[in-house]
């Protein structure tokens, strides 16, 4: 009989736009005892994360729960439970996760209007509201933070025109929440869906969602209770019922309201994580932790900049916590980034689409998000690259980002 050895994963710097590094608290809250989902404990601990949620959305909507899935869970709920057959729906696209929302569309039976933008650079709102104005949307769905390319889409005046035509605005803030900005309320967004597995810090395996009244209204018109459930009362039921039970979010919004209604089996060690990952993220404050994206995202930039290494993007669009270094000519990328994570345990990403094998991707996201980690990545990159038969100016980059901690915190 084959023998499985006992698991035991390295311990790794990760400094990649996703999963990064959990934070040890989150980890132990994992391996506290299981809970039956009705136990009064357990339903206690479902609202606290709500409340939580709600803080972390920076909004006062009635529903905000994690969807139990990886993040494109949330997006598809969202998706699935607000565009009926038939809808127009807008998607301004400027990476690789615009392409998927355009996916999920399709697979809604969604008219859909796709805007493109070159990669590397995002939409002057402006060009958004004009597109809505001759389409006329019942929906647009647009990326917040495009980790493919590292670029962040401004949401100001985009939210308005919705509300001005009366479409819904549904964002997908996988990649931003936690790590920079993100006000539901404030920049009037309908459907925001959040990530677990990158600024939060906390395994994938959750997509937090909020939603606000005007989609909720959308919402319960397409809800359908599942056969088991029904009271035998009478069910009206629409036609254009959602098409998924397990994203019906009307059904979900009755398991996570006070009703209990049961819809699936809640993942009990999982919300464990995300009710400490949110715990921590309150303790830092929002503000706080904002600063700290951004100062070890300086540091970073700095020392990758005194190596000569050049950026990706147009800068004035830059996501904090996502820096793209263009890979230097001659140097093979792959081989770097193996050498990185064999010989130093760090792991940087690669890309997809028009840009494989052009840039790397680096996070700053999170717990993984530190000064030693910056400081570790910047000094085994010179090592790599050194050793690849790139010149760069030994020591350089180290000292940069030295230079920024020395001058911003010490
Ligand atoms: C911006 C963005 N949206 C959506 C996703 C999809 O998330 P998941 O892989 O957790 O389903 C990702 C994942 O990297 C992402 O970066």
């Amino acid at each position: 009989m084959k023998r499985y050895e006992d698991l035991s994963p390295s311990l790794r710097c990760i400094m990649t736009p996703g999963p990064v590094e959990v934070d040890p608290r989150v980890l132990r809250a994992m391996s506290f005892p299981v809970l039956g989902q009705f136990d009064p404990e357990f339903t206690g601990i479902m609202n606290e994360t709500m409340e939580m949620l709600r803080e972390l959305f920076v909004t006062d909507n009635q529903w905000a729960f994690p969807v139990d899935g990886t993040s494109r869970s949330g997006i598809e709920a969202a998706m699935v439970s607000l565009i009926a057959p038939g809808d127009r729906v807008l998607i301004p696209i400027f990476g690789r996760f615009g392409h998927l929302l355009h996916e999920i569309a399709e697979r809604c039976g969604a008219e859909v209007l796709t805007l493109e933008k070159e990669w590397g650079c995002v939409f002057d709102p402006e060009e958004v509201i004009a597109a809505m104005k001759s389409f006329k949307p019942d929906i647009v769905a647009i990326v917040h933070g495009e980790t493919s390319t590292g670029r962040v889409q401004p949401l100001a005046g985009i939210g308005r025109a919705c509300r001005e035509q009366d479409a819904l605005l549904i964002v997908d803030a996988v990649a931003t929440i936690g790590g920079v900005p993100v006000e539901t309320d404030a920049w009037l967004l309908d459907a925001v869906i959040g990530g677990t597995q990158k600024c939060l810090s906390i395994p994938s395996g959750m997509a937090p969602v909020t939603y606000n009244a005007r989609a909720e209204a959308k919402l319960l018109k397409r809800k359908r209770v599942e056969r088991g459930l029904r009271t035998g009362e009478v069910q009206v039921e629409a036609l254009d019922f959602v098409r998924s039970n397990y994203f019906d979010l009307g059904m979900l919004q009755d398991y996570w309201s006070p009703q209990r209604l049961n819809h699936h089996t809640e993942m009990t060690s999982m919300l464990y994580a995300l009710r400490e990952g949110l715990r921590l993220v309150l303790e830092e404050g929002l503000e706080a932790r904002h600063a700290r994206h951004a100062l070890h995202e300086e540091a970073l930039v700095a020392g990758l900049t005194a190596m000569g290494l050049k950026l990706y993007g147009d800068p004035q669009s830059k996501l904090t916590v996502v820096t793209c270094v263009l890979i230097p000519e001659g140097v093979d990328g792959e081989a770097v980034r193996t050498m990185l994570l064999e010989r130093f345990g760090i792991e940087i990403a690669s890309s997809f689409g028009p840009l494989k094998g052009r840039i790397w991707r680096i996070g700053t996201m999170g717990f993984s998000c530190r000064e030693n980690n910056v400081l570790r990545l910047l000094g085994a990159l010179e090592g790599a690259l050194l050793r690849h038969g790139h010149a760069v100016p030994a020591g350089l980059g180290v000292q940069a980002a030295l230079d920024v901690y020395d001058a911003k915190v010490r």
